[in-house]
């Protein structure tokens, strides 16, 4: 979604800023812009398109100046025009401002505004605000920033900047996330943390209608009521190496190629093998609490929803607590029953998804337990839940998720040995569940040395139109996610179903044409995978499966088959997941697409 990145200091603004832009640009753009401040001057660039026609503009186009905005645009409201872009600007061309979020109430203002005189130029909702600001302007930018804030209904991360109260930059914040990166003297204010990375890791995240405003004497925090606020600086535990692609085409493979590493890192220090128990620090607090839960609800989006159902039947299996998974964007409009013995668990990479922050806002509004598990240190997710869990994995930057995803399912397995300890799982239960977690990295290596081999398997498949993804139990939700993956990078349909359920109604499509992906291991359901498989292999559709290493009986009705070392069953999905990565990768590649950045779609879904 839009990226948001601004510079005040001693350097030229121009490529600090033009730097930012292209670390934003995995969250999913469709125009870009700037503006520089020299003095009492304010130079304006925007285009459609990759950052790239930008870089042509600013090259004929001398970009002076020690402070500035830029912004990647991803439409929302009004077409992909150059007028749409952001920077916008009011009817004198004095104040300049770029924003992320959504303003509700956008419609109304304009028409009051428009007959007060105000000139639009966009279809944007965002203009709505740099003309309010203009209106309340009588020499001091934060001020006029305040008053608009008032009158607008909506999200909100925006940064701005006016030629007659130059050298100073006003942001605010309410439901959008937005940060400043400070090194000495010298200010960097972005969206997100992976922006600014290489310049510095000290940061301040702003709060909800929390005003700051930077100059070169420092920052100073309000609240819309101009009350001054003490604000934290914390650091960032990423490095630049983990931002950038480290010698691989795209950050989708690279991350994919980390997931041993990545797993490593989201055990490290939690796993005690000897008392087959896991400690995690941040739950360690409200451990008496978490004895009294009786239920669980796990809260999230997209493949953080997948992950949350192989941890309902982790919890449910294994620790003995009920649980249900819910989407944040159905669960925040629904009046769920909730209680003092119910606990929320809210799942999000980025922290920032918008519906589930919204669900998160309402079930803590009503009293009851909210846990997190999330990955961006900091993020607001992180911060308003009552105590939780981090992935440990640094940023995520390819769109698609995929060491985020193996990461979520470690910590649910790690969630279930910290309840089922306290509960009812058996001391050896609980130990050779460590011994496996330590044996995952090794064996992720071992999938990940068949990746030429998926490659191959990704040129032979991709004249296919339609594919449908089978699994059950654990690997139920895997075939969801392996299915959401194909659509996300390959543009191709795909249908993740229970096995078990296909004769339900898909096994309809079914034919020469259909190629099914069975996942199929050496479990609690294979014989009743098996035969699932072979109600396809009658109707003549191509299989082609995951199974268990040695299972030579698969051969016989599939056509071709990726196998994977044994491990505990539901461990499976930790592994399984990774040749779906790779399937889905090398079919976007083949098929020309550039898997970084999938029309379309956002890293984070700020918006609603
Ligand atoms: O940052 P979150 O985990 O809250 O994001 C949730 C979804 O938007 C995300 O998982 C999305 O489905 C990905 N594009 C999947 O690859």
């Amino acid at each position: 979604m839009c990226g948001i990145i601004g510079y005040l200091g001693k350097q030229e603004a121009e490529p600090i800023i033009l730097e930012g832009l292209k670390r934003l640009e995995y969250r999913g753009y469709d125009s870009s812009g700037l503006s520089v401040g020299d003095k009492n001057k304010i130079t304006m660039l925007k285009s459609v398109g990759p950052i790239e026609n930008l870089e042509k503009l600013i090259a004929t186009n001398a970009l002076v100046g020690n402070w500035g905005i830029g912004h990647t645009r991803w439409a929302t409201h009004g077409a992909v025009t150059q007028e749409n872009a952001h920077p916008h600007t009011d009817c004198q061309k004095n104040i300049f401002l770029v924003h992320n979020g959504i303003i509700e109430n956008y419609q109304q203002l304009k028409e009051q505004l428009i007959k007060e005189g105000h000139r639009f130029v966009s279809e944007t909702d965002t203009e709505v605000i740099v003309h309010l600001i203009e209106k309340f302007f009588q020499g001091n930018l934060e001020k006029a920033v305040i008053q608009a804030l008032k009158l607008i209904k909506g999200t909100y991360a925006l940064v701005v900047i006016s030629r007659d109260d130059p050298e100073k930059i006003v942001v605010a914040k309410k439901s959008s996330p937005v940060l400043i990166g400070l090194n000495g003297n010298e200010y960097i204010i972005a969206s997100d943390p992976s922006a600014i990375v290489s310049y510095t890791k000290k940061i301040i995240y702003l709060d909800d209608d929390d005003v700051a405003v930077v100059t070169k004497n420092g920052i100073q925090f309000t609240n819309l009521n101009y009350e001054i606020l003490t604000k934290k600086t914390q650091t960032l535990e990423w490095n630049l190496n983990e931002a950038q692609k480290g010698g691989y085409p795209h950050f989708m493979l690279k991350e994919i190629m980390e997931q041993p590493q990545s797993i490593k890192n989201s055990l490290a220090g939690r796993v005690i093998e000897k008392d087959g128990i896991v400690k995690l620090g941040g739950l360690e607090n409200i451990k008496a609490r978490l004895q009294e839960i009786k239920r669980l609800i796990i809260v999230a989006c997209g493949s953080s929803y997948f992950a949350g159902l192989v941890g309902e039947y982790l919890l449910e299996e294994y620790a003995g607590i009920p649980t249900k998974v819910e989407y944040a964007s159905e669960f925040r409009y629904r009046q769920p029953v909730l209680d003092k013995e119910t606990a929320v668990l809210f799942i999000s990479q980025s922290g920032e998804t918008a519906d589930t922050l919204a669900a998160l806002r309402e079930v803590k509004r009503r009293g009851v337990l909210t846990l997190g598990i999330v990955n961006v240190v900091g993020s607001s997710i992180s911060r308003e839940t009552d105590a939780g869990i981090y992935n440990h994995i640094g940023p995520e930057i390819g769109v698609a998720t995929t060491k985020a995803f193996t990461s979520q399912l470690v910590i649910l397995v790690l969630i279930t040995l910290f309840f089922g300890r306290e509960r009812q799982m058996s001391f050896s239960l609980g130990q050779a569940f460590c011994q496996e977690l330590y044996s995952l990295p090794a064996l992720a290596e071992k999938i990940l040395a068949q990746r030429e081999n998926i490659e191959n398997l990704a040129q032979k498949y991709k004249k296919y139109h339609n594919f449908l993804y089978l699994g059950r139990k654990y690997n139920y939700p895997l075939a969801l996610e392996g299915a959401l993956k194909l659509k996300e990078i390959a543009y191709l349909h795909a249908e993740g179903y229970s096995a078990g359920e296909m004769k339900h109604g898909p096994i309809a499509l079914i034919d020469k044409n259909f190629p099914t992906v069975g996942i199929v291991f050496q479990d609690s359901v294979y014989k009743k995978t098996i035969s699932n498989l072979e109600e396809i292999k009658t109707r003549q559709g191509p299989i082609l499966a995951l199974a268990t290493e040695g299972d030579e009986e698969i051969k016989k009705i599939t056509h071709d088959v990726i196998y994977l070392p044994k491990i505990k069953e539901p461990l499976m999905p930790i592994l399984a997941i990774i040749p779906l990565q790779l399937l889905a990768y090398y079919l976007g590649v083949s098929l020309g697409y550039d898997v970084d950045k999938p029309r379309n779609l956002a890293k984070s879904v700020t918006v609603e």
